[in-house]
C-alpha cells in the first residue's frame, strides 16, 4: 500500500505543554518584549548584548524543556507514513523526540551562525553564546535564528515538500508570520487540511478537504495517530 506523504507544520503551540512560550496570546514572548529590540538585524546592530541576553534566556528554557506527547506522536506517525516537520519553532524539541525528518523556516537556538554567512552554522555548548565568540574562520557568531526582514532560507524546500504532500498537518500556529503561513496555500489539490489548535488561526481551504480540531496537540494527536494506524485517515 502506497505510504502517504504527511507534511507537518508546526508552530509554538506545539512546544506550549512542554512549558515553553507562545509568541501571542496573552502571556505570548511579545507581550514581554518589543521584536525590534531583539529579533532584527538592526537590534543586533544596536544593541547585541541585549539581543544575546534574550536568546540565551530561551535557550536555557529550551534545554529544560521535554518533548510531550504531540511531539512523541509525530514520531510514531512514522510507523504509517512518511513524515516530514516543516518547524517555525527554534527549539530542538522534534529533534529531541526523535523525528526522523525536520526542516526549520525560523532556526536552531542550540546553534550559532557566522555573521558574514548564515549557512555556516556551529553547535552551541551549553546555554550561552558569549558575546564576540567568532567561528574558525574569525567572523563574529549571532544566534542561528532568522530575524523579522531576513530571508528564510528553507522556504524553497518546503514548498516543495508541500506540493507533493497528501495530508499538510498545521499544528500550533497562528499563521501570521510570512512566508511560512503561504505553505497553507501551497498544497496540491485533494490534499487533505488538518489543523490543530485550542483557537483555530484563519485559513482558506480553497476547496481541499479540512479537518478541524480544537484542541491541545498534546492532547489530540496520539489518539488521531492511533486512529491513522487503523483507518490510514484522520
Ligand atoms: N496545542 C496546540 N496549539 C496551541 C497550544 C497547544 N497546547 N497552545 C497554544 N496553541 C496555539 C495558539 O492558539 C496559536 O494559534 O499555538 C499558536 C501559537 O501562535 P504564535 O504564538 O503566533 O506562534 P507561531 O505561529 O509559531 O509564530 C510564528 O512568529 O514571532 C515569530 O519567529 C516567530 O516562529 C515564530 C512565528
Amino acid at each position: 500500500m502506497k505510504r502517504n506523504k504527511i507534511v507537518v507544520l508546526t508552530g509554538a503551540g506545539i512546544s506550549a505543554e512542554s512549558g515553553l512560550q507562545t509568541f501571542r496570546g496573552e502571556d505570548g514572548l511579545w507581550e514581554g518584549y518589543r521584536i525590534e529590540e531583539v529579533a532584527t538585524p538592526e537590534a543586533w546592530r544596536n544593541d547585541p548584548i541585549r539581543v544575546q541576553r534574550f536568546y540565551n534566556e530561551r535557550r536555557k528554557k529550551c534545554i529544560e524543556a521535554q518533548p510531550n506527547a504531540a511531539h512523541r506522536a509525530l514520531v510514531q506517525l512514522e510507523e504509517y507514513a512518511d513524515v516530514q516537520i516543516v518547524t517555525q519553532n527554534i527549539d530542538d524539541l522534534h529533534e529531541r523526540a526523535g523525528s526522523s525528518n525536520i526542516l526549520h523556516l525560523h532556526g536552531e537556538i542550540r546553534k550559532s551562525q557566522s555573521s558574514l554567512d548564515s549557512t555556516m552554522t556551529f553547535p552551541i555548548e551549553g546555554d550561552e553564546l558569549k558575546m564576540g565568540e567568532t567561528c574558525t574562520f574569525g567572523s563574529q557568531l549571532r544566534p542561528n535564528v532568522v530575524w523579522f526582514g531576513e530571508p528564510v532560507p528553507n522556504m524553497g524546500r518546503a514548498i516543495r515538500l508541500t506540493k507533493d504532500a497528501d495530508f499538510l498537518f498545521v499544528i500550533g500556529t497562528s499563521l501570521q508570520v510570512y512566508p511560512a503561513a503561504n505553505l497553507v496555500y501551497e498544497i496540491p489539490r485533494g490534499c487533505n487540511l488538518v489543523v490543530v489548535d485550542p483557537s483555530i488561526p484563519h485559513i482558506e481551504p480553497n476547496g481541499n478537504p479540512i479537518k478541524i480540531v480544537k484542541e491541545k496537540a498534546a492532547i489530540a494527536l496520539p489518539a488521531m495517530v492511533s486512529h491513522f494506524a487503523k483507518h490510514h485517515t484522520f
